[in-house]
């Protein structure tokens, strides 16, 4: 299912964020959204998936207008949003995070909901054993696991996510965006917010760079990697060195970005 953004403006109150956003994710195609801190990322993933009213513009799935659609609705439609911060429910077990991930499909056919959870245990086989384990307990990487784990019994078909390499270590890093890479190659389409460029560059099909809520340069990513722009001021560090990178999260996730051209498929 393609995902379709054209002159999206929305903000908070009489603050203006994002001003006229243009994004389009074709049926199986894995676009990055890279940005520094600040520049808009989560807003624009808010507003897609209905949090967040748009002040103007449209949103399209598989060419349907879709816009003013609230959250639920959007997920019953196709669209599934995995929340920064991995926001998991920490006293429930990772089986009742799942189930609750599958709460827009309740009333769908049972098999449906057991296919969704038999493949997110197929690509995160880590969680399986843990089902009964408080999701609280989960490491970090095991947590963005079980969040992208929740966001697929919605068995969506366009997967936007936020932020989902922050705070890990290079290998989970690596992990996470090989599993990305795997649901593209299986049909899903995926847009992903990062400020971690590398890992984002390594697996994205296209990749759109976003500043101060506009997005100034798009392009596949071998050709942005050398763009001067992006070289000088998004690779070069400038976006995850950024001082206020989410407090406890910055420490950790700058080394997996300042260790150089490793290449997200040479870590896992
Ligand atoms: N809930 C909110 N209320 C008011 N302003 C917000 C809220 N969330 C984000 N902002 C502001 O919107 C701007 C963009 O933030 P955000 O979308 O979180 O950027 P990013 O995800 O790229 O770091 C920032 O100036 C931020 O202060
Ligand atoms: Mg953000």
């Amino acid at each position: 299912m393609s995902l379709g953004v054209r002159g999206l403006h929305a903000g908070y109150g009489r603050l203006a964020v994002l001003h006229g956003i243009d994004l389009t994710a074709g049926e199986g195609e894995l676009v990055a959204v890279i940005g520094a801190n600040g520049a808009g990322k989560s807003t624009l993933l808010r507003a897609l998936s209905g949090l967040l009213p748009l002040t103007s513009g449209t949103v399209h799935l598989a060419g349907t207008d879709v816009t003013g659609y609230g959250p639920e609705k959007l997920a019953r439609t196709g669209l599934a949003h995995v929340p920064e911060n991995r926001l998991v429910f920490p006293s429930l077990s990772v089986a009742d995070n799942l189930v609750l991930g599958g709460y827009t499909r309740r009333r769908g056919p049972a098999a449906a909901r057991k296919e969704a959870r038999d493949r997110a245990m197929a690509l995160f086989p880590r969680l399986e054993p843990r089902l009964e384990q408080a999701a609280g307990t989960l490491s970090g990487g095991e947590q963005q696991m079980l969040a992208i784990a929740r966001g697929l019994m919605a068995q969506p078909r366009v997967l936007v996510l936020d932020e989902p390499s922050v705070g890990l270590a290079p290998r989970l890093v690596g992990e996470i965006f090989s599993a990305l890479g795997q649901l593209r190659d299986d049909g899903l389409t995926l847009v992903v917010v990062e400020q971690n460029a590398r890992a984002a560059f390594a697996v994205a099909d296209r990749v759109s760079v976003m500043d101060r809520g506009r997005v100034v340069l798009e392009g596949d990513p071998a050709a942005l990697s050398t763009d001067p722009r992006v070289a000088g001021g998004f690779l070069g560090g400038g976006f995850a060195a950024d001082a206020d990178a989410g407090a406890d999260a910055a420490g950790a996730a700058t080394p997996g970005v300042a260790s150089g051209a490793t290449r997200a498929t040479e870590r896992t």
